[in-house]
């Protein structure tokens, strides 16, 4: 964590490319969703609370990443450019959404704050955070010296957390949390056996629900951590105190010391 203190305690909030954009059209941005959003949003920021966002690349990064590697096989300098473009490109849309409303939102592109995957720093978020900022960073793409890594924003969401001591992380999806074959919600999410994988739409270069399940259960693990996935109505009603959506806790959980944020 960068810093003992607990003056502020964020609550991160992954806005799936599921909900911000129209997931299986390439490069089309979801603006109902991101209007809706954008209100829930704004109201717990003027509440008070402390918020991260970090967006995922939906039919954006997903799309051009997936075409670019089918037609060449492997991505170039020119095509990483490209990509960062393209994740830009959106990440501006849903910016000057937020602004608009009234939320002071900060952007960091993915690629600013981390050079290659887990080498990252996140230290201008904390200093946002204290200001009053609501920082927002999403999914993103870099080159080095062993060629392009993709930078998953369920995995920033992840290292944000951890980074800034975050005891809540909202994954905002499509769907109203994880489902069963049946399509109903799994309330409580203890073990990657009771996820089926539905298949997703469009392309998907970072796993899907499963892969973020998997993610949120090795974090659960560890981290004393309130995880959920749900949708836009699911996460009104638990930033306004309520119940929603499924709660992904790793039945092996241990915890050393539950005071302490790890
Ligand atoms: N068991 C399941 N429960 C819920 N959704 C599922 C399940 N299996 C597959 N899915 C699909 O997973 C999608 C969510 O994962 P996906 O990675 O596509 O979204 P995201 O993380 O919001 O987007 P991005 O990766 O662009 O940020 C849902 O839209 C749904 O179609
Ligand atoms: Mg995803």
């Amino acid at each position: 964590m960068i810093h003992s203190k607990e003056l502020v305690e964020p609550i991160v909030i992954k806005l799936g490319g599921s909900v911000v954009t129209v997931k299986e059209k390439p490069y089309t941005v979801n603006h109902d969703a991101i209007k809706r959003l954008s209100k829930i949003i704004f109201k717990n920021y003027r509440a008070g609370k402390r918020l991260v966002l970090v967006h995922g690349g939906g039919s954006f990064g997903h799309t051009a990443v997936s075409e670019i590697s089918q037609r060449k096989g492997i991505l170039d300098v020119i095509d990483v450019a490209f990509v960062q473009y393209k994740m830009l490109e959106l990440a501006t849309i849903i910016t000057k959404a937020f602004i608009d409303e009234g939320i002071p939102v900060t952007l960091y592109p993915g690629h600013v704050l981390c050079r290659k995957s887990a080498d990252c720093n996140f230290e201008l978020l904390y200093e946002d955070l204290e200001n009053g900022l609501v920082p927002m960073t999403y999914g993103d793409i870099v080159y080095g010296d062993r060629g392009y890594a993709i930078i998953s924003g369920d995995d920033l969401a992840f290292w944000i957390s951890s980074a800034l001591g975050a005891r809540k992380i909202y994954f905002v999806t499509s769907e109203p949390g994880v489902l069963d074959k049946e399509g109903q919600i799994i309330r409580r999410v203890t073990n990657i056996d009771q996820v089926s994988d539905l298949g997703t739409k469009g392309y998907d270069v970072t796993g899907g629900m499963k892969k973020k399940v998997h993610a949120a259960l090795e974090y659960s693990s560890n981290h004393d951590v309130e995880i959920r996935i749900l949708d836009i109505d699911g996460l009104e009603k638990v930033l306004g105190g309520g119940e929603a959506g499924s709660i992904i806790v790793d039945s092996q959980k241990r915890l050393v010391n539950r005071g302490r944020r790890k």
